[in-house]
């Protein structure tokens, strides 16, 4: 194939407290390449390229650039040798400034009297090579995911990195940022540099990818030039099993309507939202990112204010001002920002799945130990997350497996009515299997269900009825008989 042998890991061992993350691990990244690294959740891979990027030291195992053995000890080392990282949980400080951030720990003149000016030549300069539209003295809580990550990609080049790590980089932006970074990546590699693309989007992977390895438990499966390859062979390598069926939806009664919202408004956000949810029904809102799904579900559930409209739940009107209105009414919901609205990071897996369940583990005043014990062994049985156990910090768990923790932790309440946005971001095919189940049971209990995705074919496998929003508004609605993408994509662009 293609150029020479630009990294090569050999015999990589890596323990945390109760886990082997990796052991013997392999793999070669060859320059001018793109190379895919592929596996379940929990199988290993931010570990290792954390190990790559000096975050994490190997406990036995080289790591060889340019055939020269290396020792990286530090980040600022793997700087050094050429190695930048976008992390799957993008770290900035937001009160610092774009320029502040692009030089954070090489800031150039003394330690006690920092060239500022130089500071600015150089962000100008960068900025403008790369036709970036920010300010050198924007601050970076100000930019969007995909604009941090076009900085982080900034920030690479300016070290003039030959190796880029991306961990899931496209699971929280939008398709047209997807193609930016894509066409970005193309550059990157016909300069002669390696990217390493870790990614559960299969898909993009056969878009982009020069080769694959795939990681399986914390060992290498194997690793083959993607024209080897196809999505089944990926996923049976990946799980360890076939998967026919990826979408388990089966009939349900459909009972009444349980959910009823009427002509909904949030000023500037959205207008006239209109629809209900009937009993047993797994319910999709369709549309381009920026149409107004999450404003809506988010308005819904409490967490920003409407300016009119009404909203029923078992036929009695509730109003709802706060997610404490939501929750007593019997609402759940999953949002789309995890990171920020989602954990307890230093707590464990069971008190952050217990969260909103407390009052059904309490009564009489005590908590009810073996219950909550129980209910949560049950759930993360079934989702199967990854971990020592149940007193495991949830920091500690791999990004899909803290996804799984949010999830159980608002199925586990059992909520008359649960709104999912974006369920299944960052979580592999056997995962989402195991999500789509429980989705289907909560049908099943005469529950139901109001998802947000992005991902289409998720909606057209699962959903009863789907709603299509454009620029605020509702501008179709397609029952299961008549699913149609392209015709989902006009309403969602009309
Ligand atoms: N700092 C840590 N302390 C303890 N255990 C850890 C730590 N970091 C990772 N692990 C464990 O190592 C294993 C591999 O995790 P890793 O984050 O590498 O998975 P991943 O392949 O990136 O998964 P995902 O697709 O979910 O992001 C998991 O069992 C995880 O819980
Ligand atoms: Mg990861």
């Amino acid at each position: 194939m293609r150029g020479k042998v630009k990294l090569k890991v050999s015999g990589i061992e890596k323990s945390f407290p109760g886990v082997k993350a990796l052991d013997s691990v392999h793999f070669e990244v060859k320059e001018g390449t793109v190379h895919a690294l592929c596996g379940e959740n929990g199988a290993g891979k931010s570990t290792l390229m954390k190990i790559i990027n000096g975050i994490h030291r190997q406990d036995a195992g080289d790591i060889h650039i340019d055939g020269e053995k290396v020792a990286i000890n530090h980040p600022q080392h793997a700087q050094q040798l050429g190695i930048a990282m976008i992390a799957q949980e993008l770290n900035f400080v937001p009160e610092l400034t774009v320029e502040e951030n692009l030089f954070l720990g090489r800031l150039p003149g003394s330690s006690a009297r920092v060239d500022w000016k130089q500071v600015r030549k150089s962000t100008i300069e960068l900025l403008e090579r790369e036709n970036l539209p920010f300010k050198p003295t924007q601050l970076m809580k100000t930019l969007s995911i995909s604009e941090i990550q076009q900085l982080e990609i900034l920030k690479a080049l300016s070290i003039d990195a030959q190796i880029i790590i991306m961990d899931e980089p496209t699971s929280s932006i939008s398709n047209k940022e997807v193609e930016t970074l894509f066409q970005k990546i193309e550059q990157l590699r016909n300069q002669g540099r390696s990217i390493i693309y870790i990614s559960h989007k299969l898909d993009e992977i056969f878009r982009i990818a020069d080769e694959v390895t795939i990681l399986r438990d914390g060992t290498v499966v194997g690793s083959y030039p993607i024209e080897e390859m196809d999505e089944e062979n990926i996923i049976r390598l990946m799980v360890g099993r076939k998967l026919d069926n990826v979408y388990p939806k089966e009939a349900v009664a459909v009972g009444q309507t349980i959910f009823e919202v009427k002509d909904f408004t949030s000023e500037g956000e959205f207008k006239g939202i209109t629809f209900n949810v009937k009993r047993g029904e797994i319910v999709g809102f369709a549309g381009l990112v920026g149409s107004g799904r999450t404003e809506v579900m988010r308005a819904l559930f409490g967490l920003d204010p409407h300016t009119s409209g009404s909203v029923y739940l078992k036929e009695q009107e509730i109003n709802i001002n706060h997610p404490r209105d939501a929750i007593a009414a019997g609402i759940g919901m999953i949002t789309e920002d995890r990171k920020r609205s989602g954990i307890v990071p230093v707590r464990s897996i069971k008190e952050n799945g217990s969260l909103a369940s407390l009052e059904k583990f309490f009564t009489g005043g005590r908590l009810q130990w073996k219950k909550e014990e129980e209910t949560n062994r049950d759930y993360f049985e079934k989702m199967d997350v990854k971990a020592p156990s149940l007193e495991t910090l949830i920091q500690t768990l791999s990004g899909g497996n803290q996804q799984k923790v949010i999830l159980a932790k608002w199925m586990m309440r059992e909520p008359d009515l649960l709104i999912m946005d974006e369920p299944t971001r960052g979580i592999d095919v056997g995962n989402k299997f195991a999500i789509y189940q429980l989705m289907q049971q909560i049908a099943r209990e005469g529950k139901a269900i109001l998802i947000v995705s992005s991902e289409l074919p998720e909606l057209l496998g699962m959903c009863d009825r789907i709603y299509v929003m454009n620029q605020g508004t509702i501008t179709g609605e397609l029952k299961r008989e008549a699913f149609d993408q392209e015709v989902i994509m006009k309403y969602a662009t009309m």
